[in-house]
């Protein structure tokens, strides 16, 4: 009996791996699995990336953290003048540290900072979106509006104020998908409104959902229609980039798609690709410039912000992008995935949408295509496909509770950008059979 608590829905015993090269990874007893998910979005270089390893190698070398409150190293000066290269001189500075989670929270609370700043402590509320994930942390599962993963602990946080999600498949009722921009923008506003301005901070959201309704990116215009309300009401906009940025959707900043920009936004996960744990939150000039003429500096602290070894990592993992036009490569064959998988899962009568942007998709499994209608719970079609894909050598991302919090499967495709053209064939082959064969499981 294992004494690590894993966080399988049981705790059932998971394959021990050992190795993992580009795409694949290897479990003890020599079995391969393509990486078909980035596992969670995450691997966006793929495994083992020799570029990688020798920058985290060379920094081990020498130093392992020049701790932040001492010194600053030329890493950690590098790897922020490149993501202020890359993410837009929009933005005044670079916060680090070590996961999504933390980067809500050093996001919402900058906001705050950023208001008391400004002469308006009363600004201490944050609007965001049912059907969101920001992040395990009480502040950051505060403004989450993924039911299931509230369930638990929804009697403890403190009351949240939540708005629609941008959801093409599924609108609000009696709204088509063309008139959820502004259906959403006047539902943030009468949000805005009947909590009154003066009392809220932030509207906090993923511009391409990922998780929580598996993979999900606004309508055209969305995002410019609630800029234009955070604007009206002097109500910071923070975009949650920690799933969908840096480059899976094909661009360094999802946002960018929209042309928007934000006040606050955050990344993690493809930052360094897994190679070591790292957040960061960017702050856009003038709020960065507010907050530092108020009180001197942004109040952040961190025992790990910035630690240099995962720097190091992050810096590399920049470089291969930049080198090898890895961006490039997403935005460009983003098209092939989804044909691809088109091709394979279209004739599955279950599969009721295929949706995403560059290598960020998701496949939603519906009983009816015409009615939407999802699984029931207890099928758990989510861990029946799950199975089947590790059985057929698959990592697949698979979820449920996208239709209303507990139904609604499904699985997000999110290869490493390395991936080829016969790798992304094998993944979506790979899926289709599991599927069928997970389908058939919940028949019988
Ligand atoms: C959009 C988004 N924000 C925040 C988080 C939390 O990140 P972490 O699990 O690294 O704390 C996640 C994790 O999946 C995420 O997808």
């Amino acid at each position: 009996m294992s004494s690590w608590i894993n966080q399988t829905p049981d705790a059932s015993p998971l394959p021990p791996v050992v190795r993992g090269e580009g795409v694949y990874l290897y479990d003890k007893s020599g079995k391969r699995y393509i990486d078909g998910s980035s596992g969670p979005a995450l691997f966006s270089l793929g495994h083992g990336h020799k570029d990688v390893r020798a920058a985290i190698h060379k920094q081990f070398d020498t130093l392992e953290y020049g701790f932040s409150m001492d010194f600053s190293t030329e890493v950690v000066e590098a790897l922020s003048e490149r993501l202020v290269r890359h993410m837009g001189s929009h933005f005044g500075g670079v916060f680090y540290i070590s996961s999504g989670s933390e980067a809500t929270e050093t996001s919402l609370k900058a906001a705050l900072q950023y208001h008391v700043a400004n002469g308006h402590p009363s600004r201490t509320k944050f609007i965001s979106r049912r059907f969101s994930w920001h992040g395990a942390t009480i502040g950051a599962l505060t403004v989450s509006g993924n039911l299931g993963r509230r369930r638990l602990f929804a009697h403890a946080l403190p009351e949240g104020v939540f708005v629609s999600p941008a959801h093409a498949y599924r609108p609000p009722s009696g709204i088509t998908p063309e008139e959820i921009p502004a259906f959403c923008a006047r539902e943030l506003e009468q949000a805005i409104l009947s909590h009154g301005p003066e009392k809220i901070a932030g509207f906090i959201f993923e511009p391409v959902v990922g998780g929580s309704l598996g993979v999900s990116p606004a309508p055209e215009g969305y995002a410019k229609a609630v800029r234009a309300v955070c604007d009206r009401y002097g109500v910071l906009m923070i975009a949650d980039e920690v799933m969908c940025g840096v480059g899976r959707c094909g661009t360094w900043r999802a946002l960018s798609h929209d042309g928007v920009w934000p006040d606050i936004m955050q990344i993690a996960k493809g930052l360094s690709g897994g190679y070591m744990p790292l957040g960061a939150v960017l702050l856009a000039k003038p709020v960065l410039e507010r907050i530092k003429s108020a009180h001197g500096n942004l109040e952040a602290a961190r025992t790990y912000s910035g630690h240099t070894a995962a720097c190091a990592a992050a810096l590399a993992v920049i470089e291969v992008l930049e080198r090898d036009a890895l961006i490039e490569k997403v935005a460009r064959e983003g098209d092939y995935l989804k044909a691809r998988l088109d091709e394979a899962l279209g004739q599955i009568a279950e599969v009721g949408d295929i949706r995403g942007r560059g290598f960020f998709w998701g496949v939603e499994f519906v009983r009816d295509r015409e009615t939407k209608e999802p699984f029931a719970p207890e099928a758990l079609l989510h861990r029946k496909l799950r199975a089947r894909c590790l059985e057929n050598g698959l990592i697949i991302y698979p979820g449920s509770g996208i239709a209303d919090g507990r139904r609604g499967d499904y699985a997000i495709v999110a290869p490493p950008f390395i991936a080829t053209h016969a790798q992304i064939d094998e993944i979506a082959e790979k899926l289709a059979r599991s599927a069928r064969q997970a389908l058939d499981d919940i028949r019988h």
